[in-house]
C-alpha cells in the first residue's frame, strides 16, 4: 500500500535539521538551479508546460501557460509573487512545506524567476504564522550568503532579491489581487479584472502569482523532466501533490501521492477513520468545496473526478467527520467564517454572508422553520455568481451541499427543537420531554 505514496516534496522531511541548507544541498538541493541557469530562460516555462504542472493553490490553472502570459517586450520590472497565505479552513500543506524544508520554495522562486525574467520575488506569508516567516527569513539570508541569490547568481549573469512579507492575517489576502494590494500598503481587496495580473500586477507590472507548492514542485521538474513528472497522476491531472488529512482520522498529515489516488486509499495510508466510527461527510479540497460523503470514497481525488462528483479538488485538504459531527454546526462555523472575512468590497458577500449566519444560527438551535431552508439556498443563488471574488461563491459550497446529502438532519434539528447531537440539548429535551 505504501508504493502508492510518492515522497518528492516531503522527501527529505525527516532529515536531520531538514530546514537548513546543509541539510537541503546535502539530499541534492539547489543541483536543479545550476541547471536551469545554464538553460533559457523561455526553455524553463516550456519544460512547466510541459510538465502539465497545475498550481496547487486551488484552482488547477496550468503553471506554464500562466508564466507564458508575461509579456517579455513590457518595458517595466516583471515580478513573482509567491501566495504563501494559507488561510482556508482544513488547508495545511504550505505550512509544513516551509517548516520542514524553505529551501525547496526558495530554489523554486529563483528558478520560477529566472523563467520569467524578474529580478525582485515576494514571499506572502501569512502574518499569524511567525515560526514560519522566521524560517523562510531565515533560508533566504542562508540562500543569499551561499551566492543562490543576490548580485550574479554563480556567474550566470542574473540577478535576483527575495522579500518575504508577512501579511495582517486576512484570509482574502489569499486572493491573489487583494494579496497585490496588501502587498503594495494597501488595504486588501480583490481588484476588477482585466488587467490580469500577468499584464498591470504588482505596482502596474507583469506579474506571475503562484501558491507555495505549485513553485516549490519546480526544482523536481527541472531536475527529472517535464516526462517524468507527468507520468505520475492522471490524464489531464499530472504529477504528485499533497494530500492534507485532518480531523477524525488515525494519524492525520500530510500524505505526498500522484494525483487520481482516493479517499479510500488514502485512509488505508492513515489508519483509517478512527476506531469504532464511521466516515459521514469529508471536503476534498478545504471548506469551500463542496461535501462529500461516503459514496465517494473511491472518486478519483484529481481536478476532474472531484468536479464530475460535484465538488472541486481545490486545496486537496481532507477535512475528515464520522457520524458524532452535526453537519449543521459545522457548516454554522465555516459560515461563521466566511462571513468574518468577507471583505465587504460587493453587497452580495457582505450582507449575504450575514443572512446565512442568521438562518444557520437560528435552524443549529432548532427555531426556525422549514421554509428556512428555502430561504438559505435561495440567498446561495443570490451570492453564487453574483460576488465581486470567489470569497461569497465558496462561502455557499457547504451550505448547498450539506442540504443536498443531510436535509434529514436539518430537519431533525427542527423537530427536536435543537441540535440532535448536543449532548445538553437532548438531555433537557429527553427529560422536557419524559415529564410532559
Ligand atoms: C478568498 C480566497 C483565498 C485564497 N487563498 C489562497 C491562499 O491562501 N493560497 C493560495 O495559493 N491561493 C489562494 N487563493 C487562490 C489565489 O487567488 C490564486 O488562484 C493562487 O494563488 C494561484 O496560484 P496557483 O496558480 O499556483 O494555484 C485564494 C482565493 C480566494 C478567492
Ligand atoms: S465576494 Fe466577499 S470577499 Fe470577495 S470582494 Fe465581495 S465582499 Fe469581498
Amino acid at each position: 500500500m505504501t508504493d502508492m505514496l510518492t515522497p518528492v516534496l516531503s522527501d527529505n522531511w525527516d532529515a536531520d535539521r531538514s530546514w537548513t541548507r546543509a541539510s537541503y544541498e546535502r539530499s541534492g538541493g539547489y543541483s536543479a538551479l545550476r541547471t536551469a541557469l545554464g538553460m533559457e530562460p523561455g526553455d524553463v516555462v516550456q519544460l512547466v508546460k510541459d510538465s502539465g504542472l497545475r498550481g496547487r493553490g486551488g484552482a488547477g490553472f496550468p503553471t506554464g501557460m500562466k508564466w507564458g502570459f508575461i509579456p517579455q517586450d513590457n518595458p517595466n520590472p516583471k515580478y513573482l509573487v509567491v501566495n504563501a497565505d494559507e488561510s482556508e479552513p482544513g488547508t495545511c500543506k504550505d505550512i509544513p512545506l516551509m517548516m520542514a524544508s524553505p529551501h525547496t520554495l526558495v530554489e523554486g522562486v529563483i528558478i520560477s524567476s529566472f523563467a520569467i525574467r524578474a529580478n525582485v520575488a515576494f514571499i506572502y506569508v501569512r502574518g499569524e504564522v511567525l515560526h514560519v516567516v522566521r524560517r523562510l527569513q531565515s533560508a533566504v539570508r542562508e540562500a543569499y550568503a551561499a551566492g543562490h541569490l543576490g548580485k550574479n547568481i554563480h556567474g550566470s549573469g542574473y540577478d535576483l532579491d527575495v522579500v518575504v512579507h508577512a501579511g495582517a492575517g486576512a484570509y482574502i489576502c489569499g486572493e491573489e489581487t487583494a494579496l497585490l494590494d496588501s502587498l503594495e500598503g494597501r488595504r486588501g481587496q480583490p481588484r476588477l479584472r482585466p488587467p490580469f495580473p500577468a499584464v498591470a500586477g504588482l505596482y502596474a507590472s507583469p506579474t506571475v502569482i503562484n501558491n507555495v507548492e505549485s513553485i516549490a514542485s519546480v526544482p523536481a521538474i527541472v531536475k527529472n523532466g517535464a516526462t517524468w513528472f507527468s507520468s505520475m497522476g492522471t490524464e489531464k491531472s499530472k504529477g504528485m501533490t499533497l494530500y492534507s488529512l485532518s480531523g477524525h482520522v488515525v494519524r492525520p498529515g500530510q500524505y505526498e501521492a500522484p494525483l487520481g489516488i482516493t479517499l479510500r486509499q488514502l485512509l488505508d495510508l492513515a489508519g483509517g477513520v478512527r476506531p469504532g466510527h464511521e466516515l459521514k461527510f469529508w471536503t476534498p479540497g478545504g471548506s469551500s468545496t463542496p461535501i462529500l460523503t461516503a459514496e465517494h470514497l473511491d472518486v478519483p481525488l484529481d481536478y476532474e473526478g472531484v468536479g464530475e462528483a460535484g465538488s472541486m479538488l481545490g486545496t486537496k485538504a481532507l477535512q475528515i467527520f464520522d457520524e458524532t459531527t452535526c453537519v449543521v454546526r459545522s457548516v454554522l462555523r465555516w459560515t461563521e467564517f466566511y462571513k468574518h472575512e468577507s471583505c465587504g468590497k460587493c453587497t452580495p458577500c457582505r450582507e449575504g454572508t450575514w443572512w446565512l449566519v442568521q438562518v444557520l444560527n437560528r435552524l443549529e438551535h432548532g427555531e426556525g422553520t422549514e421554509a428556512d431552508l428555502e430561504s438559505l439556498l435561495d440567498q446561495c443563488d443570490n451570492i453564487l455568481g453574483r460576488s465581486f471574488c470567489a470569497l461569497g461563491d465558496g462561502a455557499t459550497s457547504p451550505i448547498t451541499s450539506s442540504i443536498e446529502y443531510f436535509r434529514d438532519e436539518y430537519l431533525a434539528h427542527l423537530e427536536q427543537q435543537g441540535c440532535p447531537f448536543d449532548p445538553v440539548a437532548s438531555t433537557l429535551f429527553a427529560t422536557a420531554g419524559a415529564s410532559a
